[in-house]
Parts: C-alpha cells; sequence; structure tokens
C-alpha cells in the first residue's frame, strides 16, 4: 500500500508519518528542487536494497545521500577537502553533489561497491524537513523505474510506483527539472561526471579549471568512476533524434524529416524551443535553458503517451543549464544525433 500526503510546505503532523517510514527501513518518495527522489535510510543495507530493487536498478550504480546541514557531510565522507566546504558555503543547499572518499559506516550497498560517496544538501524545505526528523541520512536516487525519464511531479512518481513504495509526498512540481550536477573531488583538478541544475561555469567561478568527463558529451568509454554514466537513460518508448546546428538549419531539417516519417507510416513527435511543428504530437518546451531544463522530463513522458514512433529533438547549446538538457537529450537518443552545419 503506498500512502500519499499532500503538502505544499512541510507540515509536522503529517511529516512524521514519512519520517517514521524513514526510521522503520521503507521507501518514502520526495521531492527536491531538482527531481522526485526515492529515499530510504542511507546506512541501513536492506533498506536501501529495497530501492535497487524497486527501481529495477543495476547494482553498481551508485546513490546520491542527501543531508540536511553541512556537518553531517563528515559522519558519511573520510576527508573534505577545502573546495568542498568553499562550494557548500555557497551553492548548498542546492544542485551540487560532491563526490569523496566514503568513510567506513557507509555501505557498499549505497555506494554501488565504490570506496567514494555520493553527498547533497537539496534545497527544498520538504526534502530538509524529512531529513531532519528522520535522523538519518537520505539515500535517494530519481523516483523513476530504472532507464525512465526522471520524475518532475509526483504523479510521474505514482506512474512508476504506485502501490509498490510505502509512501509519496506530493510537493507539486520540481522547479529545476533535472537532476543535481554531480562533481569528483578525489582527483585534481575536480572532474564534472554529471552536468546538472547547476551550471559547471558557475563552480570554475569560485574554484577554477573543471575537468569535463569525457562520457557527459557523449564520448565516453572507460565509466568505471561514475557507473551511472554507461546505462542508457531518460529513455521513452519511441526513437528520439536530436537535431543540432544553427536555429534555422534544425528548423527546416526538423520539417523535412517530419515529412519523411510520415510518410513511411510512422507517427512523429517534436520537442520544440519556442517554435511550432505541424507533427502528430508537439511539445514546446520553452525558449530559455531554465524552461527547456523544467518541461524536458514532462515532455518525454508526455510524448510517450501520445504514442510516437519517433521524437525529433531541437538541440539547444552546450552553455549553461544546456550542457545538463544535451547530455540528457543525447541520453535519450541513445546518441544518436544529427549535427548540421
Ligand atoms: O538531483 C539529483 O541528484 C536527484 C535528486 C533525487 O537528488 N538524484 C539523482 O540520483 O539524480 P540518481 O541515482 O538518479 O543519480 C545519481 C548519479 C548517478 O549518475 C551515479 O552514478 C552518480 O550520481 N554517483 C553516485 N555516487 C557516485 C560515486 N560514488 N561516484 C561517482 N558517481 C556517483
Ligand atoms: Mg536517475
Amino acid at each position: 500500500m503506498t500512502i500519499v500526503i499532500n503538502m505544499r510546505e512541510p507540515d509536522e503532523r503529517k511529516m512524521r508519518i514519512a519520517a517514521n517510514l524513514i526510521r522503520e527501513g521503507k521507501l518514502v518518495a520526495f521531492p527536491t528542487e531538482t527531481v522526485y527522489g526515492l529515499g530510504a535510510d542511507a546506512l541501513n543495507e536492506n533498506a536501501v536494497r529495497r530501492i535497487f530493487q524497486a527501481k529495477g536498478r543495476p547494482p553498481d550504480n551508485p546513490l546520491i545521500i542527501h543531508i540536511a546541514d553541512f556537518e553531517q557531510l563528515y559522519r558519511l565522507a573520510r576527508d573534505v577537502p577545502k573546495e568542498a566546504r568553499i562550494l557548500a558555503e555557497k551553492f548548498w543547499p542546492g544542485p551540487l553533489t560532491f563526490v569523496l572518499p566514503k568513510r567506513e559506516d557507509v555501505p557498499y550497498v549505497t555506494t554501488g561497491g565504490l570506496d567514494t560517496v555520493a553527498v547533497r544538501m537539496p534545497a527544498n524545505e520538504i526534502a530538509l524537513s524529512l531529513i531532519r526528523m528522520s535522523g538519518r541520512p537520505i539515500a535517494a536516487p530519481s523516483a523513476n523505474i530504472s532507464g525512465k525519464p526522471s520524475p518532475t511531479s509526483a504523479e510521474h512518481v505514482a506512474d512508476d510506483f504506485y502501490g509498490r513504495i510505502e509512501c509519496i509526498i506530493n510537493g507539486g512540481e520540481t522547479e529545476i527539472g533535472v537532476e543535481s550536477t554531480v562533481l569528483d573531488l578525489t582527483s585534481r583538478p575536480p572532474v564534472l561526471l554529471r552536468p546538472g541544475g547547476l551550471p559547471v561555469e558557475e563552480i570554475e567561478k569560485v574554484i577554477g579549471k573543471v575537468e569535463i568527463h569525457p562520457a557527459v558529451k557523449g564520448y565516453a568509454v572507460d565509466t568505471a568512476k561514475a557507473p551511472g554514466m554507461k546505462y542508457r537513460h531518460y529513455a521513452p518508448n519511441a526513437r528520439v533524434i536530436v537535431v543540432e546546428g544553427r536555429e534555422n538549419r534544425v528548423h527546416e531539417k526538423i520539417i523535412e524529416l517530419i515529412d519523411e516519417y510520415r510518410r513511411k507510416g510512422l507517427r512523429v513527435g517534436v520537442m520544440a524551443t519556442g517554435r511550432f511543428y505541424d507533427a502528430d504530437a508537439w511539445v514546446d518546451l520553452g525558449r530559455s535553458e531554465e524552461e527547456v531544463a523544467r518541461n524536458l522530463f514532462k515532455a518525454l513522458r508526455e510524448l510517450d503517451k501520445e504514442n510516437v514512433d519517433v521524437i525529433l529533438a531541437e538541440g539547444i547549446e552546450e552553455r549553461g543549464l544546456g550542457l545538463a538538457v544535451m547530455n540528457r537529450l543525447k541520453k535519450a537518443a541513445g546518441y544518436k544525433t544529427i549535427m548540421l552545419k
């Protein structure tokens, strides 16, 4: 049975129910500023194992641990470098995750067998209050079945998990819409493992040069450091094709492709950034990087419901939040992109 708790801001009495479930080793889905998380006590191996089972997640893909105050970081990480303190000061709570050497008490189940641990402090009052009230650090991957688009609303979570987890906290739609930025602080210079809600340019303003892992733009091969990178992700049922390049050329090319696929008898969906397309299904993600990020995963889920065979997506520039957006789009496309000159 799944209890659904509606809450726009933390409500002490309702939150107690969810916090007690966490303490009992149960699964609670909750909103963060990025996407919804599927949470369990990070130090309880059995509870964490249930997250992997529920999601159908490969056991070597580690989870992010969520904390509510900076001191908690010292209980999870063995070594907290100066960069972590400076970045946390500036960006926590917020969409930035650090990878650091783990302490012994953090179970290998949580870290996917790695000696490092990923930690972040989410900028969402409901999430923070759940962590505080449960008195536990909370491991939470995105609350979607493994391989599906991440959930940006409680409805998305319910679509994947209703009846299979103990609780869903419905706190409305998430603001950012793409997951946190994952930064490996065990290397010098630090390495960006996953672009996300905090643009890497913002991080570089504070700590200087950050290396971009080649997987981020889709060139990856060695994925030992971030096992998450090797799995196909965000995949809707339809085939996704990203069209990149100069705006006008992209527009023309997509119109051409709509025609081509429809003549083959296929249903075509388009994800656009401010332009109208006459296709079987059309979603406008918005003009700004922020809007596109916020609407991306919802659009993938919606187009799936329209039963389209092909999704044509307009690419955007890989800067600011655009790097995170393009990373998700390329993954959804299985790296099938058309680059126009
Ligand atoms: O915004 C977010 O980060 C959301 C919300 C719920 O906080 N969570 C999230 O979790 O996106 P998940 O499990 O879907 O993604 C975690 C990512 C994966 O790519 C994983 O491989 C990476 O973080 N990761 C976790 N621990 C790691 C570690 N020790 N070393 C390298 N990468 C790690
Ligand atoms: Mg995920």
